[in-house]
């Protein structure tokens, strides 16, 4: 019984001693965790009273638990002392350094497409183009008839153009702002036109919404010439190389004569291999660009231009095709999906 109370009383002791030098919260917690655990010494004890003689058990017992209180105590305030301590370390340890820079906060970006629809108006911006508008939802006129797209034109068929009531459609091309530009003011002109056009339509490359940039100048003089060293700087500017372009003769309603432009590929540098058939340009080591040509009479008829006097050129180009040309995007769809992994690439 003796030498069990003066057990006890090591124990207790060692524990005191062991709480009263912990430092910090972990060190303190370990002791505790040793003397008070349900695995510690104190436990231990009380699961040896089966050995003591029951007589001497209660009072043993009531032992145990007076010194797991004490200890309990003990602990509570060693763990107020440090905590205090170390706030007050805090408070009087090093300053708040309030010129640090912060953190910073995520920020948005301009989207791949915007910017690059910025670019491309900025380097025609800079070759004297000035920005037109027209609506979205234009009529039939406009988008296809002064276009000299007659009625029963393919390019009028159900499957293209998305119909509104009323007689309207959504824009098929950004071509009606030519008419509505050349309705309201007299050559010399020299504009571009952007914004969304519509077509039913949708693949990896196709989207039913999509964007392009029409150009269109009409002046005394102007020649297929202006057309070719126009398109050719700015497609040279836009991909930041000096890419080989080519014109091929094309066919568009509203255009005498047409062209298609094609560019070197941006993949396989015209060779039309990369790692077997170059997938992008299938090989034929080219990349059809955009549309153009010079302005029909049958338009300049539909606007009042008189075509003995003025000639003109116009394009138009895809928005989305320029770009994922630019950085080798392989789904147009991307471009709407407004994942942050894709977004953030830009
Ligand atoms: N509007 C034509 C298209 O969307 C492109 C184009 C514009 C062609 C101007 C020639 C001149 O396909």
């Amino acid at each position: 019984m003796e030498s069990a109370l003066q057990q006890l009383e090591d124990i207790e002791q060692e524990a005191l001693k062991g709480i009263a030098d912990a430092e910090d919260a972990e060190s303190l917690d370990r002791v505790r965790v040793e003397f008070l655990g349900k695995k510690g010494r104190l436990t231990r004890v009380l699961r040896g009273l089966a050995a003591v003689p029951a007589q001497d058990r209660p009072q043993i017992g009531q032992r145990v638990n007076e010194a797991k209180e004490r200890l309990a105590r003990a602990v509570d305030a060693r763990k107020s002392a440090i905590r205090e301590r170390e706030r007050e370390a805090r408070l009087s340890g090093p300053q708040l350094d309030i010129s640090l820079p912060g953190f910073g906060q995520p920020c948005g970006a301009i989207h791949v497409l915007s910017r690059t629809m910025a670019e491309i108006c900025d380097i025609l911006g800079g070759f004297g183009f000035c920005i037109a508008e027209g609506p979205d939802i234009e009529d039939e006129y406009h988008n296809f008839e002064a276009l000299n797209i007659p009625e029963d034109h393919p390019a009028r068929d159900m499957q293209d153009t998305f119909f509104v009531h009323g007689g309207r459609v959504l824009r098929t091309h950004t071509s009606p702002v030519q008419i509505r530009v050349m309705e309201s003011l007299q050559p010399p002109l020299q504009i571009i036109a952007r914004g969304s056009v519509y077509r039913h339509d949708d693949d990896v490359t196709h989207s039913p919404m999509f964007h392009q940039v029409e150009g269109l100048m009409v002046d005394e003089g102007v020649t297929f010439s202006h057309l070719k060293g126009v398109l050719t700087a700015f497609l040279q500017r836009i991909f930041e190389r000096e890419l080989p372009v080519r014109f091929r003769p094309s066919y568009f309603p509203f255009t005498e004569p047409s062209a298609e432009v094609d560019i070197g590929c941006v993949m396989c540098d015209g060779s039309g291999k990369a790692d077997g058939v170059c997938r992008i340009c299938k090989g034929s080591g080219w990349l059809e660009i955009l549309g153009c040509g010079m302005v029909d009479p049958a338009v300049f008829a539909h606007v009042g231009y008189d075509s003995e006097k003025y000639t003109g050129f116009a394009f138009g180009l895809g928005v989305e095709r320029i770009a994922m040309l630019k950085h080798r995007i392989g789904d147009i769809r991307l471009f709407y999906g407004s994942d942050l992994r894709f977004l953030k690439q830009f």
